[in-house]
């Protein structure tokens, strides 16, 4: 039976045993840097669903190392939000907060998203899981009821059946499709990470789509 109000869109939480110095920064590091309610309510953040190892959140982090920018990332798998803990608390990086559960869990008190990048989502290929996919129409039109002016939703994808998916997604809102082909156009767009590599390697291309609360 499903704990939570959604059916999961993620694999496992947990993967190889943890350091007891991992150990350590979960138990005591993690608990100061989840979002608290003031946080949510910040203007104008930048939100990252399902950041994995953490590359990309990481490069927003260094983008606004000196800046107030509340950036938030959502990873339910432990062993990748622990590398991200790492180098937050080594690098005494002060605007990043991590949430280690379900992002839709957060959506309801956050009140304005200026960014919100949904990179390489578990495509779950089998027709009876593809109400497991985190992008979806409730999803996307939560995220997208939040955004500020020019704000901004992007998602990337290397599979070809969630790309269709994510066109039907939508099809009611008005997006911006493109194709990337190699690793110098994603590193230029910003969406290089970890599964991105491994899709380029074997060959694959990126879907990218920008949806903007442009008017
Ligand atoms: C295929 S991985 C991609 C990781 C990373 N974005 C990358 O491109 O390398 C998808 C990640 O999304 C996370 N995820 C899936 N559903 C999620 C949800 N509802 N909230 C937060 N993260 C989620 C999974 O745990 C997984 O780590």
């Amino acid at each position: 039976m499903e704990q939570n109000k959604y059916l999961r869109s993620f694999g496992r939480t947990k993967g190889h045993k943890l350091s007891q110095n991992q150990e350590q920064i979960i138990d005591e590091f993690l608990p100061k840097i989840r979002p608290s309610q003031d946080i949510l309510k910040a203007k104008n953040i930048w939100l990252e669903i399902g950041f994995g190892a953490g590359e990309h959140i990481i490069q927003l982090a260094n983008e606004r190392v000196d800046t107030k920018q509340v950036i938030i990332g959502c990873e339910p798998y432990i062993n990748g939000a622990v590398k991200v803990l790492k180098y937050i608390e080594e690098n005494k990086i002060e605007n990043v907060f991590v949430f280690d559960g379900d992002a839709r869990d957060l959506l309801d008190d956050i009140e304005s998203i200026e960014k919100c990048y949904i990179l390489f989502p578990d495509p779950w290929p089998k027709k009876r899981h593809h109400k497991r996919r985190i992008v979806n129409f409730n999803t996307i039109e939560i995220i997208f009821s939040k955004l500020t002016d020019n704000g901004m939703i992007t998602i990337a994808t290397d599979h070809l059946g969630y790309s269709e998916w994510i066109k039907e997604v939508l099809a009611p809102f008005k997006y911006d499709h493109s194709e990337l082909k190699t690793s110098e156009e994603c590193r230029s767009n910003g969406i290089l990470t970890r599964y991105c590599k491994k899709a380029l390697n074997v060959g694959s291309s990126i879907n990218r789509f920008q949806i903007c609360q442009c008017h």
